[in-house]
């Protein structure tokens, strides 16, 4: 037997082992026909993009406070998504949902967890607390290397801009009504960024808690 040449079907696994091209070609068929496997059912699955009872669009002072999340960095040491582990659930409370992120443009689920997990942060701690330790964190938890931002409180939250960001949320199917975004500036008079970013902390996760 091994002393004749040796001669593959060309419906054989030696076709595509010893042909890179074919190799290619068919590693591109199975990983498409796989991922559509995958995606095409997200987009009947209303779960991912119906809010969760509850869950409604930010208010102008929230969102404002969410830009100001974004601005300093705080999803570089915070996540925001509690996974279905017992002790992620034990720790910080139910398990995220994709339907509670559907006004979240971005989201922040984030990746890294040098300080807590802020899903379910909301109703934690009283204002005054979150007030201090955005001031200085180390005033309340001595151990804290979370970075101190004083700036917060003594910078106004940004008025200007609020009404058009709410517009092109809305343009995004976040529902806010005329109302709501002719009422946003009104909102924000008066505050400082860290009343705002404490008021987007307060409601983290309260949908579900509550
Ligand atoms: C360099 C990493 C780092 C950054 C950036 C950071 N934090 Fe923290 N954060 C921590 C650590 C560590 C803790 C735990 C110690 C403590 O409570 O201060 C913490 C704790 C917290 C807590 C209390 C959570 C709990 O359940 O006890 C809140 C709220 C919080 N951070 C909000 C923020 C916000 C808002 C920002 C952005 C303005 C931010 N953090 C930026 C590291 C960070």
């Amino acid at each position: 037997m091994s002393s004749q040449p040796h001669k593959a079907s060309f419906f054989s696994h030696e076709t595509i082992e010893k042909n890179v091209g074919w190799l290619i070609a068919a590693t591109i068929a199975v990983v498409s026909i796989a991922g559509l496997i995958e995606i095409v059912p997200l987009f009947f699955q209303h779960s991912t993009t119906a809010p969760v009872a509850g869950v409604e669009p930010y208010t102008a002072l929230r969102l404002a406070g969410r830009d100001i999340y974004i601005r300093e960095g705080c999803v570089g040491c915070h996540s925001q998504q509690v996974r279905t582990l017992q002790a992620e659930v034990q720790r910080y409370g139910h398990y995220s949902m994709a339907g509670e992120g559907v006004y979240d443009r971005p989201f922040l689920w984030g990746s890294k967890r040098t300080g807590p997990d802020l899903a379910r942060v909301g109703g934690r701690y009283s204002d005054a607390w979150h007030h201090i330790h955005l001031h200085n964190p180390r005033d309340v938890v001595p151990e804290s290397n979370m970075p101190a931002y004083p700036w917060l409180r003594e910078t106004p939250v940004e008025r200007g801009d609020i009404r058009a960001r709410m517009h092109a949320l809305r343009t995004l199917g976040v529902p806010y009504t005329d109302a709501d975004i002719e009422a946003a500036p009104g909102e924000l008079a008066g505050k400082t960024e860290e009343d705002a970013l404490v008021a987007y902390l307060q409601g983290l996760g309260m949908a579900v808690m509550k």
